[in-house]
């Protein structure tokens, strides 16, 4: 019998659905993504995330942020869960608490989201109206580094669609959603294989610099 390669360990964070999630664990089921998702936390103990976790037999966990009246205290418990956890990725999949920037330094290079814009546009919440309202030609979504800075670490992938007349916020997001599905688990295999790494605030690809993200649409 031959010794079995012991697989990069991934945490994933979510706040709700986590679709997101999903995708990383179908891919890591189909073979294409060559992590063991070690663990999956939440701030929100009624996150639907948890309960893929679980139904999955992936240790789920969360780290109530209600139940918590100092921010300080609610960073410290999530930093102590992730030290027990000592995964060597992590990946933010729709977690909607800003990670403390000791955190994000801890785990630099080590540390991506996804962010439902084409980044640096549309930093922040509500993206998909905000897109609309200004008559976007373009909307998508990006996998990024993270920085102590909130949606601002290099970008890795975007997967981007056109904006159609007839879009709304709700059909906007399910063809952004397609595209997350796709990058994400692709973004967090070349971090498994160290084919993109975070050296000096630069995104690198294969040792060379990835000024900005590699762009995929629909059907690419
Ligand atoms: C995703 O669309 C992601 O871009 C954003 O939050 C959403 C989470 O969705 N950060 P889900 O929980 O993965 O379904």
């Amino acid at each position: 019998m031959t010794a079995q390669t012991a697989r990069p360990r991934l945490a994933v964070l979510v706040s709700g659905s986590g679709s997101n999630l999903q995708a990383i664990l179908d891919a890591v089921a189909a073979g294409d993504l060559g992590v063991e998702v070690c663990c999956v936390i939440s701030d929100n103990p009624r996150a639907f995330g948890l309960e893929r976790a679980r139904n999955a037999s992936i240790p789920a966990q969360a780290v109530p942020f209600k139940s918590f009246s100092v921010r300080a205290e609610f960073d410290r418990a999530l930093a102590q869960v992730l030290a027990a956890v000592d995964p060597d990725y992590i990946a933010l999949a729709g977690y909607m608490r800003i990670i403390d920037s000791d955190t994000v330094m801890r785990y630099q290079g080590r540390l991506l989201n996804i962010h439902p814009s084409l980044l640096p546009a549309y930093p922040g919440l509500h993206t998909y109206a905000r897109a609309l309202a200004a008559g976007e030609r373009w909307h998508g979504t990006t996998v990024h580094f993270v920085i102590p800075e909130l949606d601002a670490g290099p970008g890795i992938l975007q997967y981007r669609v056109p904006v159609a007349a007839t879009d709304t916020e709700q059909t906007l997001r399910t063809k952004v959603q397609e595209g997350e599905y796709q990058i994400y688990p692709r973004a967090l295999q070349w971090l498994a294989e160290g084919r993109v790494t975070l050296v000096g605030g630069q995104a690198l690809i294969e040792g060379a610099p990835l000024p900005t993200p590699i762009i995929m649409e629909a059907g690419t």
